[in-house]
């Protein structure tokens, strides 16, 4: 760990500091990156596509940090849009003014701006990532935020024997339509756009090919008997993923960087926003396998890719089959709600206890509305949250009207309840900024509530500047007086995203410990651009120490905004 990197190498003049915490577990270092922001063009399956990326990368460089680290990442916007960088799932405690998200947080950084982004990262270990957190440009602006444990003194590093190799692998989409273009169809209604296909490391792989042209696999050497953990990302904007290779399987460790009791598996499922650590043993016969990524087939696709894992040295020549996985992985729901339900916490000191009591329950629909007459062809759907489809303020970013106690008086509050006499995906439904206000230190539980019948989609539902328990899921209608029953309050899992299943709902539990302006929203980027979200505030505590400080000196101006959230 103590190797010097030049992680932003490919930017001239900045370098990558890193004052490398010893193994010892010595002092927090200042990890360091410059984030340069530009268009380039990608040549696939015979089109030439302009996308924004970040230092030329795709995905973007990895951020590698030791638990109590801090962060420093500049972001030179040399792209013609304005963009927000979100470090998903990193805590930022008293931090809220680098969380990120467009708007509710702060401005975008204008073309040719700078801003930089001071974070630490502390009581968190494995897999996070970051990404654009303006409408549609997270598409190919990404990059993974890996967090290593301080040492723990001898033996394995990790609550679980130390893998021969750690790699990230960033599942993404190839889409041939811009941001732009996406987000006008989402605008629209029209959810159906499809990406041409998944990506691992960025590789769209051989199950593509125009003009008997095959597209790259992504390729995995590895050495028999060796173990490797997967630090899995979907930074798909598009579904949850399925991972399989053949002839091997998983032993799931830990999720949104937070451990779980090892859990064995031959399919990772991991939605929209979430993250996986897997491992699994180089143990089959020496050959080729693939490793095959594909969306659930309840929504529309197929949209798939896959990548090889390839035993070294290797046994032939490179036309010795490569074996396919026996059952597709492309499942039904049951496949993702098992995996999620079967994971559980693995009890370490950095993890809080479950609350038990709740001070603040929400119930909330999440589905589709109309703002206008149901069958007006001129209005699509909407996605809303307890009938009210989100909408971003348009001059002054939320944090900002909260810190300066200058609400605007046209932002609704949330509703606690599911408003009477709602029908799941049908009737009127309005736009606003929807906040709810809650006290700090209180425990919160949140039950999401997806349309009871039909089928739909999943929703994974990120929240912002907190980790929170997974407490339960099921099918169908939530029912409080059945359904506390089947609570895990032992072990359930900790999560930035909640997964809430297809036709089903999830309770989530957590201690609003963190002052500031939090984002809640579904990251499939249909139903969040659409109006998936609400802003939960956390009010600051009573003393200095549990308040939030000002924002940072150099925070992006809001005056020099074109026209609210636009980026072409
Ligand atoms: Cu990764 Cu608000 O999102």
């Amino acid at each position: 760990m103590a190797a010097i990197s030049l992680g932003a190498g490919a930017v001239a003049g900045f370098f990558f500091l890193f004052f490398a915490a010893a193994a010892s577990g010595g002092e927090a270092a200042l990890v360091e990156h410059t984030f340069v922001v530009s268009q380039i063009k990608l040549h696939h399956l015979c089109n030439e596509t302009l996308v924004t990326v970040v230092n030329g990368q795709l995905p973007g460089p990895a951020i590698d940090v030791t638990e109590g680290d801090s962060v420093v990442v500049h972001v030179i916007n040399k792209s013609p849009s304005g963009l927000t960088i979100h470090w998903h799932g990193v805590k930022q405690m008293l931090n809220c003014w680098a969380d990120g998200p467009v708007m509710v947080t702060q401005c975008p950084i204008q073309p040719g701006k700078n801003f930089t982004y001071r974070f630490n990262v502390v009581g968190q270990e494995g897999t996070l990532w970051w990404h654009a957190h303006v409408g549609c440009l997270r598409a190919t602006v990404h990059g993974a935020l890996i967090i290593r444990p301080r040492s723990r003194g001898s033996g394995s590093l990790y609550p679980f024997p130390e893998p021969h190799k750690e790699i990230p692998i960033v599942i993404g989409e190839w889409w041939e339509k811009s941001p732009a273009q996406l987000e006008k169809g989402i605008a629209k209604g029209d959810f159906t756009d499809l990406p041409r296909s998944a990506t691992i490391n960025g590789k769209l792989g051989d199950l593509n090919n125009c003009s008997g042209v095959i597209e790259d696999n992504y390729i995995l050497d590895v050495v028999r008997g060796k173990t490797y953990l997967l630090r899995l990302v979907n930074a798909g904007i598009h579904s949850e993923y399925y991972l399989k290779i053949a002839g091997h399987t998983f032993t799931v460790v830990a999720a949104d960087a937070n451990y779980v009791k090892p859990y064995t598996t031959d399919t990772v499922v991991v939605a929209p926003g979430e993250t996986v650590d897997a491992m699994f043993v180089a143990d089959a016969p020496p050959g080729r396998y693939y490793m095959v990524i594909v969306n659930s087939k309840t929504i529309e696709g197929p949209v798939q890719t896959r990548g090889i894992v390839n035993y070294i040295p290797s046994k032939g020549s490179d036309d010795t089959p490569i074996l396919a996985p026996k059952k597709s992985c492309q499942d039904d729901e049951s496949t993702s709600f098992y995996f999620h339900g079967n994971l559980t916490s693995l009890p370490q000191s950095i993890m809080p206890p479950v609350p038990m009591n709740v001070d603040e329950q929400l119930i909330v629909a999440i589905d589709t509305g109309y703002t206008c007459e149901e069958g007006d062809p001129t209005c699509g759907p909407v996605s809303r949250m307890n009938n009210i489809s989100f909408q971003l303020p348009a001059t002054t970013p939320l944090l900002q009207d909260h810190y300066y106690h200058n609400m605007s008086s046209t932002i609704e509050e949330f509703p606690r309840r599911i408003p009477l006499g709602i029908v799941f995906n049908k009737g009127r439904t309005s736009k606003a900024t929807s906040v709810r206000r809650v006290r700090y230190n209180s425990t919160v539980e949140i039950v999401f509530q997806g349309p009871p019948d039909g089928i739909v989609y999943s929703n994974p539902m990120h929240l912002h500047g907190h980790d929170f328990f997974v407490l339960a899921q099921g099918f169908g209608k939530y029912n409080a007086a059945k359904d506390v029953q089947t609570y895990n309050l032992v072990d359930p899992p900790m999560r930035n995203t909640a997964l809430v299943p297809i036709s089903g709902w999830t309770a989530i539990r957590f201690v609003a410990n963190n002052p500031g302006v939090w984002f809640l929203h579904c990251h499939f980027e249909k139903h969040v651009s659409s109006g998936m979200g609400m802003v939960l505030i956390v009010e600051n505590g009573p003393t200095l120490e549990t308040t939030l400080p000002p924002p940072p000196a150099d925070f992006p101006s809001c005056d020099d905004q074109k026209s609210g959230v636009a980026y072409e």
